[in-house]
């Protein structure tokens, strides 16, 4: 037996010797929504029957296109490509619907050009879309998760998945690693916004509507024209490492992982998800990669998940022996595909030697094999044409003669501009400060008013949500262009200055209220794992501004722009009213929708949004969960104030 194998055994071993003896009888048993077809399983056989070991090799590897070419895709017979965030076609971050297109055309002509018998299977390119299509230049952009927990509004999440599908499948990209199902239970985890809620029931709810929104329905209109695939990640457990340290370890018994963080993915399975992402974190040590019993013996078996799994981004170097070109381990323990950007070559020649050595059996490699052929079956992809030449949506959307009038149409827009609305918590509102009157004179301060990139968080155009600039938006509004069109419009009047700058001299020059809108710098991943959830500890100037304004009598209002929550007691005390914006997203005039009245002085919107992760009273409550024995939030989950008088349900807002 060779190392590696011993090392795994003695894992394993390990694992029931110190009573944690795994027991799938804890999960609760589930079976594919997806009848099994005969007919699809005899063309699966007949495919995979004319397919070479090499052939076999290729469609089990992803490579990022930045790594690989479609001469590549041909000649290695890759079965999937990836753009990572912050990659675009011809490195160009401004690339054009038309330019993802004719790569996803030349992908996809690469991957069927064959004239030696065998089979020729379309390859598919997956991307994150994470909130909405966040690598394309003049896409709409959503809320982050953590946002869309707060609307707590499954009808909402359903469109979001729907729009963000059309914008993704008009690039030619039918695939979206989307939606992250973690249950983020430490808010130090970088990733935390990236989870609907601290609730499991929440994220289960939110994660299948958001599918079900994305692919279509099982047995109705899943993957009709206009859809892509889901993703459900990252399985399992990747919100509940000790510390929030990301890619950590998730120390935790089987009962509270089948209850709180498998939750996500049992609704995820019934609402049809067909690919499920690897985690990089470990289950009580254990690398997710490389864990047999939960990839293969809970959700193959006990969940009866039949579609694939994807490793997450050389998630298996990880697993102990293990390296980017090279991990059997991972293979056998139920991971179906390698993502492998760069390393993709030296992994197929691996792979190969590794079947033919026998340390992968042939009957592993076909059932990798088999499951992504099952899927892309199932997709419509086996059988489509190229990208360009696919249709896009049914023709009650005729209003979208090309696939670029698509990207950030403005019924999209509306949207998402609803879904901000729908996001803000407000924690405070004392005297009511708020709504604002349209006719006020108001002072906006802080640079993240005007600074879009504020107010999107990670995964924007670039990976980290930096290096970016409002230019990269086109479409786009901040808060303060919002604020701005709301008053104007109505007599009132709008300055806007730095925090550095906010003077409160003489008393003519005092406005009637102030909008402080401060937030945390974007990031994403372990970029973003944080020691405590103090704000901004070395920069109070947010701070000093809110009470500067304050002693002169001036009512302040400040906007939260955070991807977690975030112990802010003195920012609250200096401020009459405090609304959490979350990551917004694109459509920053949502804030003032809710914020600024009507001409008449009524609210416009009420605010409909609740925390849905308990608010922390000290920095170090970064374990902060509804349940906890020592549970003591500042304001607990399901918080949020409204307006006097509840405002009804904007008959304009877009229904789809
Ligand atoms: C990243 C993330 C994962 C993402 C993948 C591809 O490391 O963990 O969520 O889908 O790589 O970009």
């Amino acid at each position: 037996m060779k190392t590696r194998q011993l090392q795994s055994f003695f894992w394993t071993l390990l694992l029931v010797t110190a009573g944690a003896a795994a027991d799938s009888s804890q999960w609760p048993a589930q079976s594919s929504p997806f009848h099994a077809d005969a007919a699809e399983e005899a063309r699966l056989d007949r495919i995979l029957s004319g397919m070479s070991l090499r052939d076999k090799v290729g469609q089990v590897i992803m490579g990022e296109i930045q790594y690989v070419s479609p001469r590549d895709v041909r000649h290695y017979r890759l079965g999937a490509v990836l753009n990572g965030g912050g990659s675009f076609p011809g490195k160009d971050r401004h690339a054009s619907a038309a330019d993802w297109l004719a790569l996803a055309d030349a992908y996809h002509e690469a991957s069927i050009d064959r004239n030696d018998g065998r089979p020729a299977i379309p390859v598919v390119w997956g991307t994150d879309a994470v909130h909405g299509a966040n690598n394309v230049f003049g896409a709409t952009l959503f809320p982050h998760n953590i946002g869309l927990g707060a609307t707590a509004n499954p009808e909402l999440l359903a469109l979001i998945g729907a729009a963000t599908a059309r914008e993704v499948a008009a690039t030619g990209i039918y695939w979206n690693f989307a939606p992250t199902l973690a249950v983020p239970r430490n808010d130090r985890w970088g990733r935390t916004y990236e989870g609907y809620s601290e609730h499991p029931d929440l994220v289960a709810e939110l994660g299948a509507a958001l599918i079900e929104g994305m692919q279509g329905a099982v047995g109705r209109d899943f993957m009709a024209p206009g859809r892509v695939l889901a993703t459900a990640k990252h399985f399992l457990g990747d919100g509940g490492t000790t510390g929030g340290v990301d890619q950590g370890n998730t120390e935790v018994g089987e009962e509270e992982l089948v209850r709180v963080h498998a939750a996500g993915y049992r609704a995820a399975l019934a609402s049809g998800a067909q690919t499920v992402m690897v985690s990089f974190s470990s289950w009580n040590g254990q690398k997710m990669h490389a864990n047999p019993y939960l990839l293969k013996e809970v959700l193959k078996g006990r969940m009866g998940f039949d579609g694939f799994l994807v490793g997450d981004w050389d998630g298996h170097s990880q697993v102990p022996g293990c390296k980017a070109s090279s991990c059997p381990e991972a293979f056998n323990a139920g991971v179906d595909m390698f993502m492998a950007p760069q390393h993709w070559k030296g992994l197929h020649r691996n792979l190969l030697r590794q079947v033919r050595m026998g340390e992968i059996t042939g009957a592993r490699l076909d059932d990798a094999v088999r499951r992504i052929l099952r899927v892309k079956l199932r997709a419509g992809l086996l059988d489509a044409p190229r990208p360009s030449s696919r249709p896009l949506a049914p023709e009650r959307d005729g209003d979208a003669a090309s696939r670029s009038d698509w990207i950030g149409r403005p019924r999209h827009r509306a949207l998402a501009r609803r879904a901000v609305r729908e996001s803000l918590v407000l924690l405070k509102n004392e005297g009511s400060v708020l709504p604002i009157a349209p006719q006020s004179t108001v002072l906006v301060a802080g640079a993240a008013a005007a600074n879009i990139p504020s107010q999107l968080g990670g995964w924007s155009m670039t990976w980290q949500g930096d290096d970016i600039e409002n230019a990269d938006f086109p479409g786009a509004t901040s808060i303060l262009d919002g604020v701005r069109a709301a008053l104007e419009g109505a007599g009132g009047t709008v300055e806007y200055r730095q925090f550095s700058e906010v003077r409160t001299g003489s008393a003519a020059s005092l406005p009637d209220v102030a909008l402080l809108v401060y937030g945390e710098r974007p990031y994403a991943e372990y970029e973003g794992d944080v020691e405590t959830l103090e704000f901004s500890p070395r920069d109070k100037s947010h701070l000093e501004a809110a009470r500067r304004l304050q002693a002169a009598g001036i009512r302040v209002v400040s906007v939260l722009l955070t991807g977690r929550p975030l112990a802010v007691p003195d920012e609250i005390e200096a401020s009459g009213a405090f609304v959490v914006a979350w990551l917004p997203g694109s459509e920053g005039a949502g804030v003032a929708d809710v914020l600024i009245a009507g001409a008449e002085g009524a609210a416009r919107y009420d605010f409909s949004g609740r925390l849905p992760f308990s608010w922390p009273q000290i920095p170090d409550q970064a374990v902060n969960n509804v349940g906890d024995e020592s549970y003591r939030p500042a304001f607990p989950l399901g918080f949020g104030l409204r307006y006097e008088a509840p405002v009804p349900v904007d008959p304009a807002a877009p229904t789809e």
